[in-house]
């Protein structure tokens, strides 16, 4: 077989159709159901993308009303999954407590082994609702904190930052992270939800296929990329009183230096879009916002100054991880919990695809062109 006849890492390869999300890499375009990504972030709850996601529209107020009821009865912490999270060591990894706690919440499903529509579309809600706490228990426990009970009386974004933090988070800190939740949604046929699509095409239950998923997006490549960004911040030196101007310059000499060594810098690139991820501007703008509200500007200086030397030179421009990962630094997440933020607010995109995989599904299943040994016997 002709080398170019081998599609390796599938690159330009269409595998399927898919009405969830549309991707325009010429136009740097992001549709959620054909609402432009900026629109629904600027004038949605999450809570309402997740409605759209799954059923393709945006609810009214009485279905707001009932799918907002369903995910606030059930944020409350499984006794069982505490446990559990609880006898893994605090060394472990939080995307591995996060993977964990999806694989047991499917094991104890009372709709374990049905994949119907209506069991699916219950398993994808509870997930929604139930990982916010897992995400904030697993942040907490490491800090020698008990557990937050949830409030019913805030929407999703505001209960996550209380379940986490104890405490009220004002309005502007509110929004800007469900304007990341949002973001991180949805993205069409990127590696967890291709792991997540393969996964269902065998008929395995959804809760497999986002554990797989959870998996796929813990790499660097991948989701893994909101928490690098944070540690190439650290390595260049955080130092809060500085000035932007001052943090810019020693960004920039890093820079140099890394793309000097050849080195691949996290939140930078993608396959899909190379001319600028469509979602940058919106997450860069609640980044201004949380400099502005925490008063960091260094920030936004090792920001820019990365962002510029990488532009001038290779051109290649920031992904969403590279202004999430310091949004959720100033809201007093740990480093090593953005990449399960990304899986709180992915699970609607997933979940919303394994659907879509089983009304139409095919099991996926590529070939290979072998190169081992030529037919031998064993001596
Ligand atoms: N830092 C430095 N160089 C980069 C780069 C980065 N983040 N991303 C791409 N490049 C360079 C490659 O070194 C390569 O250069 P070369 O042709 O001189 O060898 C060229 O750009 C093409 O990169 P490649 O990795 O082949 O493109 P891809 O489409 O396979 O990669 C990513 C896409 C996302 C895997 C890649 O950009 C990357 O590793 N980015 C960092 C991880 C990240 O932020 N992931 C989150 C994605 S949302």
């Amino acid at each position: 077989m002709a080398e170019e006849d081998i599609k390796k890492g599938l690159a330009g390869v269409v595998v399927d159709y898919t009405s969830v999300s549309k991707v325009n890499s010429d136009t740097n375009s992001l549709l959620y159901r054909g609402y432009p990504v900026q629109e629904l972030a600027a004038r949605c709850s999450f809570e309402e993308v997740a409605y759209l996601l799954w059923n393709g529209e945006l609810p009214d107020q009485q279905q707001l009303a009932e799918f907002t009821a369903r995910e606030r009865a059930g944020r409350a912490l499984d006794p069982v999954v505490k446990q559990v999270i609880d006898a893994l060591p605090e060394s472990s990894h939080p995307m591995d407590v996060c993977r964990t706690a999806a694989s047991v919440m499917g094991a104890r499903h009372p709709l374990a082994e049905d994949s119907s529509r209506e069991a699916n579309m219950a398993k994808a809600t509870d997930l929604f609702s139930a990982m916010p706490a897992v995400v904030a228990y697993d942040q907490r426990r490491r800090h020698g904190q008990g557990v937050i009970e949830p409030r019913d009386d805030l929407g999703y974004s505001a209960n996550f930052l209380w379940m986490t933090f104890g405490e009220e988070q004002v309005p502007e800190v509110v929004e800007a992270f469900n304007v990341s939740m949002i973001l991180y949604a949805e993205h069409s046929f990127n590696a967890s939800t291709f792991t997540a699509r393969v996964i269902t095409s065998t008929l395995a239950d959804l809760h497999s296929a986002v554990t797989g998923a959870i998996g796929a997006l813990k790499g660097p490549l991948h989701g893994g990329a909101n928490e690098a960004v944070m540690h190439t911040f650290d390595e260049i030196g955080i130092r809060p009183q500085e000035s932007l101007e001052e943090a810019a310059a020693r960004a920039k000499a890093w820079m140099e230096d890394a793309l000097a060594s050849k080195k691949k810098v996290m939140g930078f690139g993608h396959r899909v879009y190379k001319h600028g991820d469509s979602r940058v501007p919106t997450m860069k703008a609640a980044l201004d916002k949380m400099v502005a509200h925490y008063g960091r500007p260094e920030l936004l200086g090792l920001y820019s100054g990365l962002e510029t030397a990488m532009d001038e030179a290779k051109g290649i421009k920031p992904n969403l991880d590279y202004p999430a990962g310091p949004t959720y630094h100033l809201m007093g997440f740990d480093t090593h919990t953005f990449t399960p933020l990304f899986v709180a607010s992915r699970i609607t995109g997933w979940t919303a695809h394994i659907m879509e995989q089983l009304d139409a599904n095919s099991l996926i299943r590529p070939l290979s062109e072998y190169v081992g040994p030529e037919e031998r016997h064993v001596p």
